[in-house]
């Protein structure tokens, strides 16, 4: 058995393991891939400022988020597609996350439906919406997620059009793969994945399939969302939507300080500064470049969570330090189900709490929920001075 030191171990085994076109699918930005880079690379541009003689012990990562108590706050995020690096993916992520005590969040784009997670797990999980042009899909969705359980809604508002990703366009992506002379070939050397996908039958949108009329190619994410997606999703019909829900309403996608203060007035419980993981505007700035300013504009009215760009503990101390109360991961849990399945998402989270923690001591701090700007070496000019 391998040793796991860090994400990157994990990384590497899942591009082993999984079929190069989910693989792909999860390691792609839009374009040319920029902001996908730069959300991990400004990461690296902070750094920390080490303390010592100071007491570590009695040292906790736990916290809040939007009212939820978590073993530390990094919340798994909504992933399109997850049962496809792993058989069954959203389950085994969702019980990971329940054994862990972090939150899990369904996609609308999962492979596993609302119903398959709730009937296979015992802790409230969220569910991500979508908006599509179809209004009673929608509320039906609606629906199916409060008789599930599902505690929070996580409203994604930065994709009403799908960024272009070159290497799904190349690769062919849909769920299920096609039965291509290529898929075959790519296929065959990866039997442990292919063997336990042929034990299940979750193989498919099924959070789409058999509820969504009108559907033409719903194995293709792209010709799926440019068909079905609402491109006139605005202010208006958020605030809709959050009436209707009635429940924890979390705004996601947000990267641009007058959007904040919009999803603040809406009085949503938490909004996401995220760029989708650089999957969506190219050449927008990475999440932890425009995070102080969001903090500084709405963290007095709502919580403000950071999502894109984390791959370890020590991005979340950043994050943290400056200012957000929770965070999400997405590729960084997602390494670890390919790799292996939930045991992997589970030594992910593993990883990131004991960096979490060791890093935070290292800094000379005991306490999640009082880190700050104290703590870190920013840059000079780190968001950048742009012109009015
Ligand atoms: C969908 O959410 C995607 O980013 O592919």
């Amino acid at each position: 058995m391998a040793v796991i030191t860090c994400i990157e171990d994990l990384k590497r085994i899942h591009k082993r393991r999984v079929p190069k076109m989910f693989y792909d699918y999860c390691e792609s930005g839009s374009w040319t891939e920029q902001t996908f880079r730069e959300n991990v690379t400004d990461f690296d541009k902070i750094r920390l400022r080490q303390r010592v003689a100071v007491d570590m012990s009695n040292r906790t990562t736990a916290s809040t988020m939007a009212g939820r108590p978590v073993t530390m706050p990094v919340a798994l995020a909504p992933v399109g597609l997850t049962g496809m690096q792993s058989a069954d993916g959203e389950i085994k992520a969702a019980r990971a996350a329940e054994r862990f005590g972090v939150p899990f969040t369904l996609s609308t784009m999962s492979i596993c439906s609302i119903e398959d997670v709730a009937e296979n797990t015992k802790a409230p999980f969220w569910f991500q919406l979508y908006v599509m042009q179809d209004e009673e899909f929608v509320d039906n969705i609606i629906a199916r997620a409060k008789k599930a359980g599902v505690s929070a809604l996580v409203l994604t508002l930065d994709l009403q059009l799908l960024g272009q990703r070159h290497k799904d366009l190349k690769n062919g992506l849909s769920a299920p793969p096609k039965p291509t002379l290529r898929n075959i070939i790519n296929l065959s050397t990866k039997w442990v994945w292919g063997l336990e996908m042929l034990g299940t039958r979750r193989r498919t949108f099924r959070n789409i399939v058999g509820h969504a009329k009108n559907v033409g190619n719903v194995s293709s994410l792209s010709s799926w969302t440019n068909e079905q997606f609402d491109p006139k999703l605005d202010w208006g019909k958020v605030a809709k939507l959050k009436e209707k829900w009635g429940g924890t309403f979390i705004l996601k996608g947000i990267l641009d300080v007058e959007d904040a203060k919009m999803a603040a007035q809406i009085g949503a419980d938490a909004i996401i500064v995220s760029n989708h993981g650089g999957r969506q505007l190219d050449g927008a700035l990475s999440s932890i470049r425009a995070l102080p300013a969001i903090v500084a504009a709405v963290g007095g009215q709502t919580e403000v969570w950071l999502d894109s760009g984390i791959r370890s503990g020590q991005d979340v101390l950043k994050a943290l330090a400056l200012g957000a109360k929770g965070t999400m991961i997405g590729r960084a849990y997602i390494y670890g189900l390919g790799a292996m399945g939930q045991k992997g998402v589970e030594t992910a989270l593993e990883v990131i709490r004991k960096e979490l923690d060791f890093t935070m001591a290292l800094c000379g701090r005991r306490d999640v929920t009082t880190l700050d700007r104290d703590i870190l070496l920013v840059p000079q000019d780190f968001e950048g001075r742009w012109q009015e």
